[in-house]
């Protein structure tokens, strides 16, 4: 028997996590995946580099929404995918994580009563101006199966009332995507942006929270700007973040003197994640790779959904109220280790395990 499973991603995390999830249905040999590609996220490096890098199978359908408010581009996210819905009528609607994209595709599909699979449920931040906490929120609560990547998870889904068979817990995909990137796989980058190992920040910053209230922009940058004095600081610039400073000369002038790159595909990530002294982001993804690759994290928000991180030692949240805090909450915590041994986010299977339960728990039509 072979289970049809339409999958719905749209941004760069979700680009990773697919990728994991789709070699684990290509090597079931029992699952005919559909990727559709909302196309919110479309730049090179926001994309197709990691098609290419991460053998994605190019998606069946791209729906080409693009950028937008939230409700322009969300709504014409619906009408596309439900259209694909009915052409395809899968067994399965698999979404992933926090996006619109992920919203879009868990209501078009309980509407039409396709049955929802949300990879990453489960978690959450308690901030509902969040809109990635709007969007897991109702991605939960219609879901039929919910694939969690911790404990934690589990029991905030709980307190909502979600439990028994349609929770599962199989770990965290980005764990296994880490482990098939590995530590060296980055080439020369290193080298070429001149850095010394263990002699660097790393940081990435694109939460709406923070790039879209200049006072806590500003902390950032000037707060990154003052470690700059003593360690280099290496900033992939997210679109989002890269088009703010752009039309803003005093945000410029702070983010003078790190060096700014360009968004890196994932192997080169990868590479500047193990090589750095330690990471200070505001990126969900980024906060566990720190771990993946035992480096201390700084966390630029008022709160994490990954919160096992902040418990064993390795995660320290900093909201950026001043440019001083931030610089201080980075500079302390080089060289910080956490707890070692533990492991939240389950065993690198995560993908595999998915792969299982949707076929288990199909009803095939
Ligand atoms: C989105 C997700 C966020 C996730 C992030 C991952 C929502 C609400 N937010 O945020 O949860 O952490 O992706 O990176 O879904 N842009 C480009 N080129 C691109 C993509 C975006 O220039 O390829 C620019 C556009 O100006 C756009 C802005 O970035 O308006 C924001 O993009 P959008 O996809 O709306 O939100 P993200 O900040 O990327
Ligand atoms: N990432 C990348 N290149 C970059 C910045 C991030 O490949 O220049 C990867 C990162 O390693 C992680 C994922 O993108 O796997 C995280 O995505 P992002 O920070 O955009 O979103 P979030 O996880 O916060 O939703």
């Amino acid at each position: 028997m072979t289970i049809k499973v339409l999958s719905v991603v749209g941004a760069r995390p979700q680009f990773i996590k697919a990728a994991v999830v789709s070699r684990a249905f290509m090597e079931s040999g029992a699952i005919s995946e559909v990727m559709v590609h909302t196309g919110q996220h479309y730049d090179e490096g926001m994309s197709d580099i990691f098609f290419e890098e991460l053998a994605i199978p190019v998606p069946a359908y791209n729906l080409a929404v693009g950028s937008g408010g939230h409700g322009a581009q969300t709504g014409r996210m619906l009408e596309k995918i439900e259209e694909v819905i009915k052409r395809e009528r899968p067994d399965w609607m698999l979404v992933y994580g926090d996006t619109n994209s992920t919203l879009a595709g868990a209501l078009a599909a309980s509407k039409l009563h396709v049955p929802v699979a949300h990879v990453e449920a489960g978690l959450r931040s308690f901030n509902k101006k969040m809109p990635e906490e709007q969007n897991r929120i109702v991605a939960d609560h219609l879901s039929d199966l919910l694939l969690t990547p911790t404990q934690t998870a589990n029991r905030n889904l709980a307190r909502e009332g979600i439990g028994g068979d349609r929770v599962i817990l199989v770990g965290d995909v980005m764990y296994d995507a880490s482990l098939f990137a590995g530590d060296n796989a980055g080439g020369d980058l290193i080298d070429r942006l001149g850095l010394v190992p263990d002699r660097f920040i790393l940081s990435t910053v694109h939460r709406a929270e923070n790039t879209d209230d200049p006072a806590r922009l500003a902390a950032i940058l000037g707060g990154l700007s003052s470690v700059a004095d003593k360690l280099p600081v290496v900033l992939p610039l997210h679109p989002r973040t890269r088009n703010i400073l752009a039309g803003n000369a005093e945000l410029e002038a702070l983010a003078a003197k790190l060096t700014l790159i360009d968004p890196v595909g994932y192997f080169d990530m990868a590479a500047l994640e193990a090589n750095a002294a330690l990471i200070a982001t505001d990126s969900g993804g980024v906060q566990k790779e720190a771990y993946f690759h035992g480096k201390p994290c700084v966390t630029l928000r008022d709160e994490t959904e990954w919160v096992e991180l902040v418990e064993l030692g390795w995660n320290r949240l900093q909201p950026p109220k001043s440019a001083e805090a931030v610089a201080e909450a980075i500079l302390s915590t080089v060289g910080k280790k956490g707890k070692s041994g533990e492991r939240p986010y389950g065993d690198g299977d995560a993908g595999k395990r998915i792969a299982d339960v949707l076929m288990r728990h199909a009803r095939v039509s």
